[in-house]
Formats: structure tokens, sequence, C-alpha cells
């Protein structure tokens, strides 16, 4: 996945009075505690799986190769994403993810796996979808368990709003898929919604509902078992771009 790789620079993200990107963000970065072995993932092994908005010559945001690439928002400390790349080798990966700890996880999970069909950004996926993936170019995006933002004067911070699904609509292939997972029923309810008044995105369900059953391919995590134990609801949105 490394050598043939190419990066296209395709748009750019609004600009505030400063020429800065201005926007609301999902997220608050966190510093969060690293252990010495996430620590050291990140140092040994960035160069094999890291890729960045910064330096062009490592921009190597999209495989060439014609197999299909999914792309995962937010993985947090990796979970679901390892045992996808590690399951399904014929498919590319990439994962963003902003939180540092949860990328030096991830790193040094696929450094024990050997994985070879990930790569990873610790970025805003807003900036790496604006700056460097191709339209047209993915086959699933994935976001699993995004930030619910519970109370209502966060809600501007959800990074499923109309705009969002207008970026992933110019960057998922005709056909291609866009998977949400939440565990919050008023945030699953407003993903449809979102959804519905969206441009060129359908239901995959055969009865046009807006939920699916958790398809194989998603793993459920330690998070999910907890919450099902407990009787909590779990929402699958897969709707596909046309
Ligand atoms: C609630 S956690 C879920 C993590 C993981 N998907 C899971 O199911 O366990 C949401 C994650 O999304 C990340 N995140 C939120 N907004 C993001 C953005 N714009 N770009 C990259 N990561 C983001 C956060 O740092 C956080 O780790």
């Amino acid at each position: 996945m490394n050598e043939d790789i190419n990066l296209t620079v395709t748009s750019d993200p609004p600009l505030d009075d400063h020429g800065q990107p201005f926007r609301i963000r999902s997220f608050i970065r966190r510093q969060g505690r690293m252990t010495v072995a996430q620590k050291k993932a990140l140092e040994e092994l960035w160069p094999r799986y890291g890729l960045s908005l910064n330096d062009p010559t490592m921009g190597n945001a999209v495989v060439s190769r014609d197999i299909p690439i999914v792309l995962e928002i937010g993985f947090g400390n990796g979970e679901s994403l390892l045992s996808m790349a590690e399951a399904h080798p014929e498919c590319a990966y990439i994962g963003i993810e902003v939180h540092l700890p949860g990328v030096g996880h991830l790193l040094h999970r696929a450094g024990e796996l050997n994985l070879q069909n990930l790569k990873v950004y610790a970025d805003d996926a807003i900036d790496v979808l604006h700056q460097a993936i191709k339209d047209q170019s993915l086959d699933r995006v994935q976001l699993f368990f995004p930030d619910p933002w519970h109370k209502k004067r966060h809600h501007k911070r959800r990074i499923v709003n109309a705009d969002f699904l207008e970026l992933l609509h110019q960057k998922i292939k005709p056909g291609g898929q866009f998977h949400a997972a939440t565990d919050w029923e008023p945030y699953a309810l407003e993903m449809a919604d979102v959804l519905k008044a969206a441009r060129g995105f359908t239901p995959t369900t055969a009865d046009g509902s807006p939920f699916n059953e958790r398809p194989d391919y998603r793993p459920l995590t330690k998070f999910e078992r907890r919450g099902q134990r407990l009787g909590h609801g779990v929402w699958d949105l897969i709707w596909s771009r046309q």
C-alpha cells in the first residue's frame, strides 16, 4: 500500500478573517496520558503507517491499487478498525483520529499484527477529506459512535450535518456507502433526518427504513457489549451514495 499511492488536493476548507480554516470542531483536543508502548509506537511506526497533511511527500492519501478503500473517522483506540483491517486484507483502510493516545494504541497493535492495508491520519477528519482525499474515491466511510454532544448548546459540534454529508457525497464513489452507528437515540434520529434531507443518499434497507441491523463486518466493541448487557440500544445507519 506504500509505493503506489498519490495525493490529490481537491478542494480547500473555508477560511476565517486571518486566512485560517474556520469551523466549529466536532472534538476538543484532550491531552490524555500516553503509555510507554503507545509513545514508542508513535515514534517507531508513524513512518510506516502515518499520513500527514503537512508533508506533501507523505501525503499518500489514496491507494491507486484497484482495491476498495474504507475510511473510518474517529476510530478511538482503533479496536474496530484493527479487526476489520485484519479480517479484510482485500480492502485498504484509512483511519483518522485526533486523540494521540488512541493513535498510539492503534499503531502498536497494527505493528504487532503486521498489517499491510492500513494508513492513519492524526488530523481533523474534515481537513483530511477536504485536502487529501480524491473525489469519488471511497467505497465506504465509517463513523462509529461519534461524540454525541448531549447538551443542546453543543449540538452544533455534532459531526453529522448537511455540510458533512455534502463533503462525503463528493468523496464517496457512486454506489459507495456511509455507515454510522450510535448508541444515542436522539443523535440517531437526527442523523436519519439529515440523511433524508441530503442530496444523493438513500437507505440500504429493503423497506426504506433509515436503520439497519448491525452488519457482520462491524465488530461489537467492549463498550457496546457492556451496553447490550444493560439493555441499551444501538442504531446503525448504512446509506448508499447515488
Ligand atoms: C466517542 S469516541 C468513539 C471512538 C470509536 N469510534 C469507538 O467506537 O469506540 C469519538 C472519537 O472521535 C474522535 N473525533 C471526533 N471528531 C473528530 C474529527 N473531526 N476528526 C477526527 N477524529 C475525531 C474523537 O477524538 C474520539 O476519539
